[in-house]
C-alpha cells in the first residue's frame, strides 16, 4: 500500500509541452515514495471543490525530492493548474495507487503502449525498465505511442530508453491508425506488456497480449475523478468477486489504478 500524506508543494517550473498539455515540476518530499504508475492528488485553490483532481507521475526524482506532472488541461481544475508560476506553493494528496509491478519484468521483452493523456507515466516507467534503477532490468523495451497527429509529446524523451513506433490518427507520423494498428504492422512480439490509456484501447491490449501469449498490466487511470475514493465514479468489472464484500466491482483510485488485465471484466 502507498503512504498517504496531504502536503504542501512548491512549483519549480511549468511548460506547454503540446496543444492543451502542461508540463511541471514540483518539489515535494512525497518524491520520495513514488514510482512508475503511481499519481498525486492536487487541490484546486478554488474552494468550490475539497477534492482533489488525480493526475498521474511523469518521472520522479527521489534524491533531488521532484515530481514531473503532465497533464491535459481538461476542465475548471487543471485550467487553474496551468496558471502556477514558479515558487507558487500549493497543496497535493500522494502518493496514490500501486503503480506497475515492476519485478514481472526482469530479463524480459517488454512492450510499453500508450495513448493520449495515458502516455505521460510511462516515461518513468520506460527509463526504470530500461535503466534498471529501480532493480529490475527489461531484457528489451519496446514502446508504442498514439497520438492523434504530429504533436507527438514526450516522443524524443522516450526515445533514450528503447525502441519507440509511433501510431497517429491522422497518419502525419508512423502508423496511420491506433497503437494495435502499429504493434501489428510492426509484428511486435513481447511477454509483457504495460499500457495506459482509454478503455477501448486497453481492450485492444489485452486482445493483442492474449493473441502474442504476453502479460498484460493495464493502467485504468483516465477513469478516475477524485482519485481517493470518495465519488465512486470509477468501478471497475473485476472477473473474480471480493472476499470480503462479495461483489466484482473494484475501485480503479483505491484498488489500482493498474490491473492484470486477466482479471479485470474490460
Ligand atoms: Fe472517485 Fe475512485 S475516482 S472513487
Amino acid at each position: 500500500m502507498s503512504k498517504k500524506k496531504k502536503i504542501d508543494a512548491v512549483v519549480l517550473e511549468q511548460r506547454v509541452l503540446a496543444d492543451g498539455i502542461m508540463d511541471i515540476t514540483i518539489e515535494t518530499s512525497l518524491a520520495e515514495d513514488a514510482n512508475p504508475g503511481q499519481f498525486v492528488g492536487i487541490y484546486p485553490k478554488n474552494k468550490s471543490t475539497l477534492l482533489p483532481r488525480p493526475i498521474s507521475i511523469c518521472e520522479y526524482d527521489r534524491e533531488n525530492g521532484k515530481l514531473r506532472i503532465v497533464y491535459r488541461i481538461a476542465g475548471s481544475g487543471t485550467a487553474e493548474f496551468a496558471l502556477y508560476q514558479p515558487g507558487e506553493s500549493i497543496s497535493i494528496l500522494g502518493i496514490l495507487g500501486n503503480g506497475f509491478p515492476l519485478d514481472k519484468a526482469e530479463g524480459k521483452r517488454v512492450l510499453i503502449i500508450g495513448g493520449g493523456i495515458g502516455v505521460p507515466p510511462l516515461l518513468g516507467l520506460s527509463k526504470a525498465l530500461h535503466e534498471g534503477n529501480e532493480g529490475v532490468k527489461a531484457g528489451s523495451v519496446t514502446m508504442v505511442m498514439g497520438y492523434r497527429n504530429s504533436d507527438n509529446f514526450l516522443a524524443d524523451e522516450f526515445k533514450k530508453y528503447g525502441n519507440l513506433l509511433i501510431a497517429t490518427e491522422d497518419g502525419s507520423v508512423g502508423t496511420k491508425g491506433n497503437v494495435i494498428d502499429a504493434c501489428r504492422e510492426n509484428k511486435v512480439q513481447a511477454d509483457i506488456i504495460y499500457a495506459c490509456g482509454p478503455m477501448p484501447m486497453l481492450r485492444g491490449v489485452a486482445a493483442y497480449a492474449a493473441e502474442i501469449g504476453a502479460k498484460a498490466y493495464i493502467s485504468l487511470e483516465e477513469r478516475m475523478a477524485c482519485g481517493v475514493g470518495a465519488c465512486l465514479g470509477c468501478i471497475c468489472k473485476t472477473k473474480n468477486t471480493d472476499e470480503h464484500s462479495h461483489v466484482n466491482n473494484a475501485r480503479i483510485c483505491t484498488d489500482g489504478p493498474v490491473f492484470n488485465a486477466d482479471d479485470l471484466e474490460l
